[in-house]
């Protein structure tokens, strides 16, 4: 220790051996004094077993900037000395081994004809953990926000193609040859749509019909289509504990989720292994480590995927989640299969995080919040079944011509009669006219002036009790900025087919 006459001696002394951070005296080129806070921080047993270290070992052979430690330190002791005191980062190395950063400061102490260096060296661990969870959510943002405007361009795109080769179908039925050069763009075109309705799943972007199951039962339903899609030669447990698991999900996109961890599973065992999938409740309480997002304390479902396969290597984990990564060779994976898991858990007010160890296996978690049981009568409405036509009326608004008339000719084919409004002005001008004899009002969501929803407020207002269906390229972008769709408004995403359209439109007119 640094030995003084002062009367403040005493309390300096405290202070080295009280705080929190490490402190170390150097002379010469060794440490000569230390805190039990380094003691703690560096892993060692006693203070004395530290300060016979040589301070090279102290930290690894190289620094993260690629110079030698020991070249590196002697410079930074140099500039310390020379300008009174230096801050810098730097990579220690704990007893057990570990790398870990720190921030240095060294102090230039001058003692008769020596210069010492008081040093102070703080953890950084937890501030870069922190930081680069940040960076992950901003760049995940960020990737969302780019992949939902994509998906709500390519949309309105594939409504025009893929409509118009499914109308080419039905015409060209007398001439083979061009119907099959129609199925194949109508092929290519729905194969381009699932792509499309992945990235609005990864961008929290899509439509989601959640509803209260037991997260037991999906599983249950679900055993036998996993065990064909892993294989035989892989087993495969799928269990539930502390029934029944209560959650608020789309199931449609919960079955995707699972299929999904599954076909990743199958292609990291290569078709042979240990594939379990289980669910069971837990509660959180504090902030839960490895998880891509924080959770609010509370009680979860969470359901782990866990493969004996390759495992995933450190330098790819970072990147899973994200659109189009894959370590697949081309035609075995687009890297879609995570994104679609990440948003739809996302949107559903969940977390997912993963383990994983390169050549033993990977294990993925999902948290999903604990939903309250349901009513009883809360049971989905059955299948409506498809009505039969009825004359009816139709007034389209919508803003782009080219979807206008394409709508109108899915609808005028179908035996609707159809009247199109090129906008939210228009269509109320049609509306308020005198006995105006529509039975359905189609509109599209985004549209300059009057958008879709407050058209049909201000049509409700004006007291229109037209059954509503409203169309979009992302409405639940839309929704989440306007709060929820008027009652009773039902909602068809972009692109769709004529004959979903069709389908739509006589269960809103049944409905009515
Ligand atoms: N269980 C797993 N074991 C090992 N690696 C995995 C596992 N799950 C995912 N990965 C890695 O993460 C990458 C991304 O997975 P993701 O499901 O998003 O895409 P993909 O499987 O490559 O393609 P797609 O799912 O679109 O067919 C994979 O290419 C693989 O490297
Ligand atoms: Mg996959």
């Amino acid at each position: 220790m640094v030995h003084g006459d002062g009367p403040g001696d005493d309390l300096y002394h405290q202070y080295f051996e009280r705080t929190g951070d490490a402190f170390l005296v150097i002379e010469g080129d060794r440490f000569v004094a230390c805190n039990e806070a380094t003691v703690r921080l560096l892993r060692y047993g006693t203070r004395e077993e530290l300060l016979q270290v040589h301070p090279a070992a102290l930290s690894p052979e190289f620094q993260s900037d690629g110079r030698p430690s020991r070249e590196k330190a002697d410079e930074m002791m140099a500039i310390a000395r020379e300008r009174g005191s230096h801050r810098f980062e730097w990579d220690h190395r704990r007893a057990d081994g570990e790398v870990f950063p720190v921030e240095v400061l060294l102090t230039a102490v001058p003692r008769g004809d020596r210069v010492m260096l008081h040093v102070v060296w703080r953890d950084l661990t937890d501030r870069r953990r922190l930081e680069s969870d940040l960076q992950q959510a901003q760049k995940m943002e960020a990737l969302g926000r780019l992949s939902a405007g994509i998906a709500h361009d390519f949309n309105n795109l594939l409504v025009a193609i893929n409509g118009h080769a499914e109308l080419l179908v039905g015409d060209l039925a007398d001439r083979p040859e061009e119907q099959s050069c129609a199925e194949e763009i109508l092929r290519a075109g729905s194969r381009a749509a699932d792509l499309v309705a992945q990235l609005l799943a990864f961008s929290r972007r899509q439509v989601l019909r959640p509803r209260t199951v037991d997260l037991g039962d999906v599983l249950a339903e679900m055993a036998g289509m996993v065990r064909r899609l892993a294989g035989e030669a892989v087993v495969t447990e799928v269990e539930a504990d502390d029934r029944p698991l209560w959650v608020m999900v789309d199931p449609g996109q919960v079955t995707q989720l699972v299929l999904n961890l599954a076909a990743n599973a199958r292609d990291a065992m290569g078709g042979r292994g240990n594939f379990r999938l289980r669910a069971a409740r837990v509660v959180v309480e504090a902030a839960t480590p490895g998880l891509r997002d924080e959770l609010p304390p509370g009680t979860y479902v969470c359901l782990t995927a866990v493969d004996d396969g390759t495992g995933i290597a450190a330098s790819d984990l970072p990147h899973i989640f994200e659109p189009f990564f894959t370590t697949k060779t081309a035609g075995r994976g687009t890297g879609l299969g995570l994104a679609t898991v990440y948003g739809i858990v996302r949107q559903s007010g969940g977390s997912i995080g993963v383990t994983s160890n390169d050549g033993v296996g990977t294990c993925f978690a999902i948290y999903l919040p604990e939903a309250a049981a349901p009513a009883a009568d809360d049971e989905p409405p059955a299948e409506a079944p498809v009505a039969p036509l009825k004359p009816a009326s139709i007034l389209l608004v919508e803003d782009e011509d080219a979807t206008g008339r394409l709508v109108r000719m899915m609808l005028e084919r179908a035996g609707f009669a159809v009247k199109v409004a090129a906008g939210g002005e228009e269509a109320l001008a049609l509306l308020g006219a005198p006995a105006p004899g529509y039975d359905l009002l189609l509109s599209d969501i985004v549209m300059p002036g009057i958008d879709g929803i407050e058209l049909v407020n201000l049509a409700r207002a004006a007291g229109c009790t037209l059954p509503v269906l409203l169309t979009s390229g992302y409405p639940a972008e839309f929704l989440a900025q306007r709060g929820d769709l008027p009652a009773g408004i039902d909602l068809i995403q972009k692109p769709f087919s004529a004959h979903d359209l069709v389908r739509r439109v006589r269960e809103a007119l049944e409905r009515s």
